[in-house]
């Protein structure tokens, strides 16, 4: 038969432990799940996407069908391009739904033969939203368990500059710059 490819399209900035629950429960119902983070130019992120990318390849290292990609454009294109047959997107609670609903519709509109699978992360993940972790990282909040200890090191580092110096390589002294 077949493999069944499914792609997880998300902008993931950051990626968090919710957005991990989720990759781990795509992974065990389709035999590839490609983790598709998009390009996309009007948005400023607070993360590059050479930088969303490597903490999502890091994340998903221990999971042997999963690997990540970027995208621009439709996702449905992306998509058929990657040989999947399924969207998989993540429901945390009946206030995603509306939204949701409209992308899959809009998406089945597009590519009748693509399929959106909703999941719904466990309960302990369903308050997790990258813009909150932002937010509470940027006031200087602990986002300890919401994302991994990696993405939390990230976060210190872009946004706490004593935590980039005190961690900075101590400077060459007797080298002219
Ligand atoms: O993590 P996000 O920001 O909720 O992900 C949204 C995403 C990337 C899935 C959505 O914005 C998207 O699919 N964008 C690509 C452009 C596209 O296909 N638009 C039509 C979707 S109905």
């Amino acid at each position: 038969m077949k493999p069944v490819i499914a792609i997880y399209p998300g902008s993931f900035d950051p990626p968090t432990n919710g957005h991990l629950d989720l990759i781990d429960r795509g992974s065990k119902i389709f035999d590839e799940l490609i983790v598709a983070i998009l390009r996309n130019a009007e948005k400023s992120p607070l993360f590059s996407l050479a930088e969303r990318r490597h903490m999502l390849e890091d994340m998903t290292e221990p999971f042997r069908n999963v690997r990540v990609d970027t995208f621009e454009g439709l996702t449905v294109d992306y998509a058929l391009k990657a040989g999947a047959s399924a969207i998989l997107r993540g429901i945390r609670a009946i206030s995603d739904y509306e939204y949701e609903l409209q992308m899959a519709l809009m998406n089945r509109k597009l590519h009748p033969e693509l399929e959106t699978v909703f999941m719904m992360p466990a309960e302990k993940y369903s308050y997790i939203s990258s813009r909150l972790v932002r937010e509470v990282a940027q006031l200087g909040g602990s986002v300890r368990d919401l994302v991994p200890g990696m993405v939390e090191q990230r976060l210190k580092e872009k946004l706490d500059p004593a935590f980039k110096l005190e961690h900075a390589r101590p400077p060459r002294i007797g080298k002219r710059a």
